[in-house]
């Protein structure tokens, strides 16, 4: 297996990028933390520190907030016609095309993930993204109301307009470091929101990269704020900055809580995004060869590290050992190695902390009884790699059923009865994503209808576009992004009433 990348296979403005201290975009300048730290960041590949980040906390929040709030108040944003609010996140969308191959490489040495994967999936679906955005920047509409009050003699107009609300501080993490950052931003932009980003530490590159191409695209100063750095300080103070009107967050459902409660001081609003253990539910008359790689890449796209991933495998009795052997060759097949190497399929996981949680989470599940039978345990080499691993043998009560792993681990059991199955797919603290994989449409409809998540994929998964709102149900968050439906959480609605 291959974990080193040779200096000539990096763009030359990369290797550029990555070779001084970065520092963080406050007020639409360049400038260093106030305390003068800076935080690693690392190769999951290879374990080694890769660069240096301005590591923001509190001091930085705060200015950044105020350079957020002047922005919102004054000058050229708030003035700003939509129609060229529009063509400015348009813009951004097209900078980001044209230095694709930056993005991806950033993705792949701060992430892991295989550089293919981040060319054709993370950077695309960010430039999708602002561009779908862009054209919402002209349609935030209100409505006039035919109300009821009034008299012959006293009448009223009344209309609704759908106001941006103000400061928005996003908190991202680094699963898909840049289109979590364009997911964020997207809304907040085209609505006419400023922003404080917070980027995930262990990812923070792309999103100053990006920072680069807001500037570039004629943002005006402290529209956007990007500060780094880590999330019990910087995170904290941006969750509960009393001039934050609203708090963007996804991660883990336990720092979705604890945003909360932050957020309670100033009664700031809350979206949140959290974790996921979707069910993926394979029926005996569902076609094999599609639903066994559909079911495959629903655990192992992205190492198993989406809050989606269908990690939960119900198998009709009939054909459990056969889709459970095919998704197991499938594991078999899948190459770890360096996101530059051409022949990896799946890379490292991102951290240290990230490996070691997955793995302790293959060593509950082996020592609760369930059986490996392919993976279950780390990959070969100085990297945070870990084996795709099917577990078979598992019991509802176990840990490695009912928790979020967040690596390439699926959990496979056979079903036989409907009801008992819906029952058991959503018996789960969590509701983001479900999979269904039937040539009964009628079935797969009905199933659809009753599965309790935020997203239901039918013979397919992992199907993302700007367009289609996603999110959780239950323990999985609040609200949704993406869609129009995300337009609602960036806005307040204002009611206006005239007698005439
Ligand atoms: P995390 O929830 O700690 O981190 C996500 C973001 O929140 C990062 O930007 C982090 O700096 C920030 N953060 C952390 N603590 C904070 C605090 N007290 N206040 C404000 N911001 C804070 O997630 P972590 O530790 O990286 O991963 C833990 C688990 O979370 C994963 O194993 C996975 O289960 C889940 N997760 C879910 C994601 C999703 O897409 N829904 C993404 C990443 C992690
Ligand atoms: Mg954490």
């Amino acid at each position: 297996m291959s974990t080193t990348v040779s200096a000539p296979q990096i763009h030359s403005r990369v290797q550029e990028f990555i070779a001084k201290p970065r520092k963080m975009l406050i007020d639409g300048k360049w400038v260093e933390a106030a305390s003068g730290k800076t935080f690693p960041t690392y190769s999951p590949a290879t374990g080694e520190v890769m660069a240096q980040i301005a590591e923001g906390d509190h001091e930085d929040i705060d200015r950044a907030v105020k350079a957020a709030r002047k922005a919102f108040d004054s000058g050229a944003w708030p003035e700003m016609p939509p129609s060229q609010r529009g063509r400015l996140i348009w813009k951004l969308g097209d900078l980001i095309e044209q230095r694709l191959e930056e993005f991806a490489q950033l993705e792949s040495l701060d992430n892991g993930k295989p550089l293919a994967v981040a060319r054709v999936a993370d950077v695309p679906l960010a430039v999708d993204l602002f561009r779908y955005m862009a054209g919402w920047a002209t349609k935030i509409e209100g409505n006039t109301i035919p109300i009821s009050a009034g008299s012959k003699r006293a009448k009223y107009f009344a209309y609704t307009r759908r106001e941006p609300i103000g400061v928005v501080g996003q908190i991202i993490p680094w699963n898909f470091p840049l289109l979590m950052a364009a997911w964020k931003l997207g809304p907040a932009l085209a609505t006419g929101c400023t922003v404080v980003l917070k980027p995930a530490e262990q990812t923070p590159l792309s999103a100053l990269l990006l920072a680069e191409l807001i500037i570039e695209a004629g943002f005006p100063d402290g529209v956007v704020n990007v500060v780094p750095g880590y999330g019990e300080t910087a995170g904290a103070a941006l969750a509960a900055h009393p001039d934050v009107d609203k708090i963007a967050f996804t991660g883990s459902t336990e720092v979705g809580k604890l945003i909360l409660q932050a957020a309670a001081g100033n009664l700031k609003k809350v979206s949140l995004e959290l974790g996921g253990k979707s069910p993926n539910l394979v029926f005996a008359d569902a076609e094999m060869k599609s639903s066994i790689s559909g079911a495959a890449n629903a655990i192992f796209f992205n190492h198993g590290q989406c809050c989606c991933a269908g990690s939960r495998l119900y198998v009709e009795q009939d054909i459990f050992d056969d889709v459970v052997e095919g998704i197991a060759e499938h594991a078999k097949g899948i190459k770890l190695g360096h996101g530059f190497d051409p022949d990896t399929s799946m890379g490292p996981l991102v951290s240290q902390e990230q490996l070691n949680r997955v793995c302790s989470y293959l060593e509950a599940g082996l020592s609760e009884g369930a059986e490996a039978i392919v993976g279950g345990k780390r990959g070969e080499g100085q990297g945070y790699f870990v084996e795709p691993t099917v577990m078979v043998n598992t019991n509802p009560k176990m840990k490695v059923v009912r928790e979020e792993i967040f690596g390439p681990v699926v959990v496979a059991s056979p079903f036989s009865d409907i009801d008992k199955l819906v029952a058991e797919a959503n018996q789960n603290e969590y509701g983001l994503a479900a999979g269904v994989w039937t040539t009964d449409i009628s079935k797969a409809h009905r199933i659809a209808e009753k599965l309790r998540a935020g997203t239901v994929w039918i013979n397919c998964y992992n199907v993302f576009d700007a367009a289609l709102p996603f999110g959780g149900y239950k323990q999985s968050g609040w609200g949704r992004e993406m869609g129009h439906e995300a337009l609602e959480l960036y806005t307040e609605v204002k009611a206006v009433c005239v007698a005439i």
